[in-house]
C-alpha cells in the first residue's frame, strides 16, 4: 500500500505546545510526517533556523514517523521533492480560517494533487501562537504551559544572555 507522507510547514519561531499537539495528532494519521521549517529571508526571526530545528528535533524525538527538515521557495515544490501528498495545517479559531483557506486554495491551484488537511489543536492551545509567546517572554510574562520546557529555557537564554552563561557554567561544573 502507498505510504502517505505529509508535510507540516511553518515558521515555528518558536515551536509551541500547540505545534507539538498538532504533530502528535498528525503522526497518528500519516505514515510519515515532515515538520518543515521555512527558511524565510524576509522575516527577522528570534531564533535561527538551526535553533528552531534543534528544538523541534528534541520535541519530536519520541515519534518515530516524524522528522524535521528546512526548506525555502514554494511549499508545493518542497512537498513534491519529498513526495508528500498532504500538507498539514492547524486551525485554532475562525480568524485563522480565511488565511488558511486562501493558502490551501492557492496551493491547490499550483499543485492540484496536493491535499491540505486541517486539524484542530486541543482547546487549551487554541489561543497559543508563536507571536504571543514571543511577546509574553519579551515582556516578562510567564510562558509556562504554552511551550515545552526546553523552549522555555531557550527563550529565557535568548532574552537574557546572562542566563545562558550561568547555565553553561553549571553544565561545565557538573562535568568536572
Ligand atoms: O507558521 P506560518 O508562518 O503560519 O507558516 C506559513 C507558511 C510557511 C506555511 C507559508 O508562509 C508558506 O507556505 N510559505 C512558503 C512560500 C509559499 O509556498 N507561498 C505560497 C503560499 S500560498
Amino acid at each position: 500500500m502507498k505510504k502517505v507522507i505529509a508535510i507540516y510547514p511553518g515558521s515555528f519561531d518558536p515551536p509551541t505546545n500547540g505545534h507539538l499537539d498538532l504533530i502528535s495528532r498528525g503522526s497518528k494519521i500519516f505514515d510519515e510526517l515532515i515538520v518543515a521549517i521555512l527558511r524565510n529571508p524576509d522575516k527577522n526571526p528570534l531564533f535561527s533556523v538551526g535553533e528552531r530545528r534543534g528544538m523541534l528535533e528534541a520535541m519530536t524525538e519520541e515519534f518515530n514517523n516524524v522528522r524535521v527538515d528546512t526548506f525555502d521557495g514554494l511549499t508545493v515544490d518542497y512537498a513534491a521533492r519529498v513526495k508528500a501528498s498532504a500538507v498539514l495545517r492547524g486551525i485554532r479559531a475562525i480568524s485563522d480560517y480565511e488565511y488558511e483557506l486562501q493558502m490551501a486554495l492557492m496551493n491547490r491551484k499550483l499543485h492540484p494533487e496536493l491535499e491540505t488537511v486541517f486539524m484542530m489543536p486541543a482547546e487549551q492551545y487554541s489561543y497559543v501562537s508563536s507571536r504571543l509567546v514571543r511577546e509574553l517572554a519579551q515582556l516578562g510574562g510567564s510562558i509556562a504551559g504554552f511551550v515545552p520546557e526546553l523552549v522555555e529555557q531557550r527563550l529565557k537564554e535568548k532574552l537574557d544572555p546572562a542566563i545562558k552563561l550561568q547555565n553553561a557554567r553549571t553544565k561545565a561544573g557538573k562535568r568536572t
